[in-house]
């Protein structure tokens, strides 16, 4: 079975209950209930953390596997060079990394209007909240796997 990576950093473990009026009410367990019944015939590997190595780490393992990924970096992509290096590794292999936020970033403060990681994703979708993952994951299907 085919498997996508969904990799969320830092802060993303506490939606559902983290400022519910910009993330949204869901739990990131809601969003794998919703990206699973989209796609039962794909492995959805869903990740949270709050720790930039594991991060790079992971993507590490996208490189390796060549296995797509679904990304939302929470805050570490306005400024973490290191993660930017580790999405060009892997898109620069081959490999398709799709960069979502819930927000839109470029809605809110001057600081996130920045995401050092747009220019070496594949692509980037923002400000739809869970249907940001939904549709990078269509774009996956269709393209990725
Ligand atoms: C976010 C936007 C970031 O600016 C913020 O730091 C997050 C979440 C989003 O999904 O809208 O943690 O990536």
């Amino acid at each position: 079975m085919s498997s996508v990576l969904v990799l969320n950093g830092p802060n993303l473990g506490r939606l559902g209950t983290r400022e519910p009026d910009v993330y949204g009410s869901g739990t990131l367990d809601d969003l794998a209930r919703v990206l699973r019944d989209d796609a039962p015939e794909t492995t959805i590997d869903l990740r949270q953390t709050d720790a930039e190595g594991d991060l790079l780490g992971w993507l590490h393992e996208a490189a390796d596997t060549g296995a797509p990924v679904i990304l939302n970096a929470g805050a570490w992509t306005h400024y973490s060079f290191a993660l930017r290096d580790a999405v060009s590794l892997v898109t620069k292999a081959g490999g398709t990394v799709v960069e979502v936020h819930l927000s839109n970033p470029h809605a809110r403060e001057e600081f996130r209007h920045t995401s050092v990681i747009s220019a070496v994703a594949t692509g980037v979708i923002a400000g739809f909240g869970f249907e940001s993952y939904r549709l990078a994951l269509a774009y996956i299907r269709r393209n990725a796997l």
